[in-house]
């Protein structure tokens, strides 16, 4: 069972960090990836990297369902991501909303690769290669960035993109 971990928020210096390949799948992983469910889960994220919460280490997880945060959100089965690596990624760009649980309050339109080839290690240990499109190659790429030290911000091309969560929610429900 999972538990609910503290979340860094922007500025806490973990977020800004290369995070360090897993060299070995041991039980602390597993504990982690269990923990990144829990935490993502009580938070209503699509997603959660290893650096949000205080490790430094190239994990993450995707649980990309509609919640409260991301109603339009597709269904894609629970997945923990270990070591990945982005094989390609189309040369069409999407802009969308993004959020993150460290970067509390606001909302800012990103673009992103519409689709992404990748590699990564599941937590069984075997080595696999899918392709992720739409909202769900988005998470992938966002949780992705954390591990490079990097968050939705860094990629916004005009400040005007950035809104409250106040009136992103209104203007969902407009
Ligand atoms: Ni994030």
């Amino acid at each position: 069972m999972g538990r609910v971990r503290e979340i860094a928020q922007l500025g806490h210096p973990v977020l800004r960090k290369i995070a360090e390949p897993v060299e070995k799948i041991d039980d602390g992983v597993q504990q982690l990836i269990d923990d990144l469910f829990a935490t993502s889960e009580a938070a209503s994220g699509a997603g959660i990297a290893a650096p949000q919460v205080y490790v430094s280490s190239r994990v993450f997880i995707l649980s990309i369902k509609p919640s409260v945060r991301y109603p339009d959100a597709p269904e894609v089965e629970p997945t923990a991501v270990i070591n990945p690596e982005i094989l390609w990624q189309s040369e069409n760009l999407e802009k969308d909303w993004e959020g993150c649980l460290s970067v509390p309050g606001i909302r800012g339109r990103v673009p992103r690769p519409d689709a992404i080839g990748v590699r990564y290690q599941t937590r069984h240990g075997e080595t696999v290669e899918r392709e992720f499109s739409g909202f769900a190659a988005r998470v992938f790429l966002h949780e992705h960035d954390h591990l490079e030290g990097m968050t939705w911000l860094d990629h916004v091309e005009d400040n005007r993109e950035i809104v409250s969560e106040q009136e992103f929610m209104r203007a969902l429900i407009d």
